[in-house]
């Protein structure tokens, strides 16, 4: 269904359009933007009940994203302890989940990486091991808090925040010196004795790649060298925040995806919108770039489903 939902989409996009998608693939850039795409003629109102539609609802919108990270060679891959194992997750104000720290709540969500405890792609290869997410992919179905404003995706990459970074403090970065607590949305375990930044980077990406959440106590130091570290990388999160956030309004037809490895994400608090047919409701898909990464539940059965 990908491959043919991308045989369609080459036939339809301007050929910048394929070649900026390939582009970010192939790690050339660090997130891509793609407005104006087809939106379905009916669509739901945002379940702000339930948090979950019959997905029959949307298969256009999300056959054109699976068609574009199929382009970009990304493969969409779920969590068996996030979102009920399902690829879609709806990201929402939930009625139910107000003043929450989570993609479905409305609370200021700190600069962070999502599913953070994970392996990068490149330490779990030929050993399956928990993935963290190489790629966040977006596309909006409608954006609009309570006075009918966008509420922003703020994207802020880590070459900005390790530009602040003395030599010492990468170092400790690197010591496998932290525990990794699971954040609200998921029900994972936390994981010990991990360091934050890569040792190695992939000869293809000239990126170094970061494991952070800036909520506190979702990481733990487990040495003094290593809170000291702590200390420092959260100070030069907040200072490159003040310079070089960007915010994405990503809205009804727009496709936005971006590296989780090489970018920080978060969102400010916002008044949902009391209209469930304006309220903001983005769809999330995570992706992986290597097809032997992370360690599978039933490669048989459900051959997206990661540990
Ligand atoms: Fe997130």
């Amino acid at each position: 269904m990908q491959l043919i939902a991308e045989e369609v989409l080459r036939g339809l996009l301007p050929a910048e359009v394929i070649a900026a998608l390939e582009d970010f693939g192939a790690e050339r850039v660090g997130a891509i933007l793609i407005r104006g795409l087809p939106l379905p003629d009916r669509l739901p109102p945002t379940p702000v009940f339930t948090g979950v539609v019959d997905d029959g609802d949307l298969a256009l919108l999300d056959l054109t994203t699976l068609g574009l990270l199929s382009i970009a060679r990304i493969r969409p891959v779920a969590y068996r302890y996030e979102n009920h194992g399902r690829i879609f997750r709806n990201v929402l104000a939930l009625e139910h989940a107000r003043g929450q720290k989570s993609s479905q709540g409305d609370a200021e969500l700190a600069p962070h990486a999502d599913n953070f405890r994970g392996n990068f792609e490149h330490e779990v290869i030929g050993a399956p091991r928990s993935l963290m997410p190489k790629v966040l992919a977006f596309q909006g179905v409608r954006n609009e808090d309570e006075n009918g404003n966008a509420v922003p995706t703020n994207l802020l990459p880590v070459a900005a925040i390790l530009d602040r970074l003395d030599a010492a403090t990468c170092a400790a970065l690197q010591k496998e010196e932290f525990t990794l607590k699971p954040v609200a949305s998921n029900l994972g375990l936390e994981r010990n004795s991990v360091a934050l930044l890569s040792a190695t980077v992939p000869a293809r990406a000239p990126h170094r790649y970061l494991r952070y959440n800036g909520t506190s106590g979702q990481i733990v130091p487990e040495t003094a060298g290593a809170k000291l570290a702590l200390e420092a990388l959260d100070r030069a999160v907040i200072a490159a925040a003040k310079e070089h956030t960007i915010p994405v309004n990503v809205g009804a037809g727009d496709f936005f995806a971006f590296g989780n490895y090489v970018n920080l994400h978060s969102r400010p608090a916002f008044v949902p919108s009391p209209y469930p047919e304006r309220a903001r409701w983005l769809r999330r898909i995570f992706g992986t770039q290597n097809l032997d990464a992370g360690a599978f539940v039933d490669r048989e059965r459900a051959p997206f489903l990661l540990e």
